[in-house]
């Protein structure tokens, strides 16, 4: 849809940048395969807009766009790009199998940004403008541009870029503040300004940091302004303190339609609790539980007056409906007894496209669990899935056991034997089995130890955290891991019922990682548009 300066949106454009600047938050570091995973659930959320990476910045990222614009239905796909004719061209190439697809391209505007970081002129900016978005248009015609630091940036120069831009063949204009230093008034102004000042036919876009905590409302702000296009990310995720949430501002925007009239979005808000777990999950980053709307305490009533309340009336103390959001992970759905078939099943009722070896571990391992534990819950599966899905592609070791001794006799001691597997080289044989044992401050120091030493790897542990995913003594303990090595960090998880084996497996997850973002120069900086990559 399109907008000129003087018309009101009807359908908000749901433009979904998990992939993209979500993935840029430190210690996120998706692989091809568990991007696609995640851009197949935006796709049931019904998004219209999936931002899957930024090509040039590494060979992963772009073989990432490359097999979302190959297979995923449904939402159009965009990749973000610089300015350089190489970077749009290299953009274009992994975006050019998309049935419908959108090139973004960006380049800094305010003067701290020229100056330091791109040390260019404004008028070089210009020539830049003009040379990105032309380029853009010659291979697509969906071209978004952004003056990146909008909000620091001289009004009258702006306007010159932006009306560049559209004279150049953009068709969406997106205003990022990209250092979370807008408030709403002010953001909302911005917008408006801006619509009434560069003429055209363009969609105007927000992009809002979370720095002050006001990303979701200026993002509304802006809406009310007039932009008809929003930029968001599940759970908030991205650089810093991140960016709006896509979850805060679909559902503002759902039950306040007497501030939003006639605003229509589109998304499939019964998937917005699972796709939060699926990102959550992947990334390694954990949901607060006091998030708004997809937080697990977001509809627990703990006061007795609310309890009371609440079962008189849901709508005493609860705005949204647990089941609008999908929150019902902890519905039972397997037994001890459930088969192969029932598993494929389930994980295709909740919608997981999972096959091959990935499907026959992930069997493996739910019998497993389900000798040690009586119910299976729907968030038990999702979080033995998602823990193979992060595992099986190009995985380099494997736990293949693991021997513990704690107590309060002697130090606490762990052996682990581990199988060295790549997809070059076919299945793990004996001869690439390896083993350590260590001692250490306790059980889970000494597997960590262990795999440090099996591996040959000095990483620091930079973060631990451990919770349950379900209620019960028997719940499986799920480990998340950040791991710092030579300037990478990389997350990594694990889940079992046994907290000391969800930790070996969260090591070893992040470990892996490490190894293939090292092989792949998947740096961490590099992947950074707002830093490293100038034009
Ligand atoms: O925050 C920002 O400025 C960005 C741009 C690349 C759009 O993410
Ligand atoms: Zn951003």
């Amino acid at each position: 849809m399109k907008t000129s300066g003087n018309t009101s949106p009807t359908r908000l454009i749901i433009f979904d940048t998990t992939l993209r600047d979500g993935e840029q938050a430190p210690g996120i570091s998706l692989d091809p395969g568990e991007k696609l995973e995640i851009a197949e659930q935006l796709s049931r959320l019904g998004v219209d807009y999936i931002e899957a990476g930024f090509p040039v910045s590494s060979q992963g990222d772009f073989e990432a766009v490359q097999a979302i614009a190959r297979t995923v239905q449904g939402p159009a796909i965009a990749g973000l790009s610089r300015t350089q004719l190489l970077d749009v061209d290299r953009c274009w190439e992994a975006l050019r199998d998309a049935p419908k697809a959108r090139i973004h391209v960006f380049i800094s505007t305010s003067p701290i940004h020229m100056e330091h970081m791109l040390k260019m002129t404004p008028e070089q900016v210009i020539a830049e403008v003009r040379q990105g978005v032309s380029r853009a248009k010659e291979h697509v015609d969906d071209v978004e541009f952004s003056p990146q630091d909008a909000t620091r940036t001289p009004w009258d120069f702006m306007i010159e870029v932006l009306c560049t831009a559209v004279e150049y063949g953009a068709t969406t204009l997106n205003i990022p503040d990209t250092v979370g230093y807008g408030v709403p008034q002010e953001f909302g102004r911005l917008i408006h300004d801006i619509r009434s000042s560069v003429p055209g036919e363009y969609v105007i876009s927000t992009h809002c940091h979370n720095d002050l905590g006001l990303a979701t409302s200026n993002t509304l702000a802006g809406v009310l302004e007039g932009a008809a296009q929003v930029e968001v990310c599940i759970n908030g995720i991205g650089e810093r303190a991140g960016n709006a949430a896509l979850e805060e501002v679909v559902m503002t925007i759902k039950t306040r339609p007497d501030q939003f009239p006639n605003i229509e979005v589109g998304v499939n808000t019964s998937e917005l609790a699972r796709t939060s777990r699926l990102v959550s999950k992947l990334t390694g980053y954990p949901v607060q539980y006091n998030k708004a709307v997809i937080g697990r305490n977001a509809f627990a009533h703990e006061a007795g007056i609310h309890q009371h309340g609440v079962l008189e009336d849901r709508s005493t103390y609860e705005i949204i409906e647990a089941a609008t959001v999908g929150q019902v992970g902890s519905q039972i759905v397997l037994g001890k007894h459930s088969g192969r078939h029932a598993f494929a099943d389930t994980l295709t009722k909740l919608g997981f496209s999972i096959s091959g070896d990935a499907l026959n571990s992930a069997f493996t391992r739910f019998k497993e669990l389900a000798d040690r534990k009586v119910e299976i819950t729907e968030a038990d599966l999702e979080a033995i899935v998602v823990e193979e899905l992060g595992t099986c592609l190009e995985t380099n070791y494997v736990l293949d056991s693991l021997e513990v001794r704690g107590g309060t006799v002697g130090d606490p001691y762990a052996k682990v034997t581990l199988s060295r597997y790549s997809p070059q080289h076919g299945e793990s044989s004996d001869a690439q089995k390896v083993e350590a044992d260590a001692t250490g401050d306790g059980m889970i120091d000494a597997v960590c130890t262990a795999i440090r030493q099996a591996v040959g790897i000095q990483a620091k542990l930079a973060d631990f955290k451990v919770s349950a995913v379900t209620g019960g003594i028997d719940a499986l303990g799920d480990v998340v891991i950040q791991l710092e090595d030579d300037g990478y960090k990389v997350s990594g998880r694990g889940v079992s019922t046994d907290v000391v084996e969800a930790s070996a497996r969260a090591y070893l997850n992040a470990v892996n990682r490490l190894i293939r973002a090292k092989q792949q120069g998947h740096n961490q900086h590099f992947t950074q548009p707002h830093r490293d990559i100038g034009p």
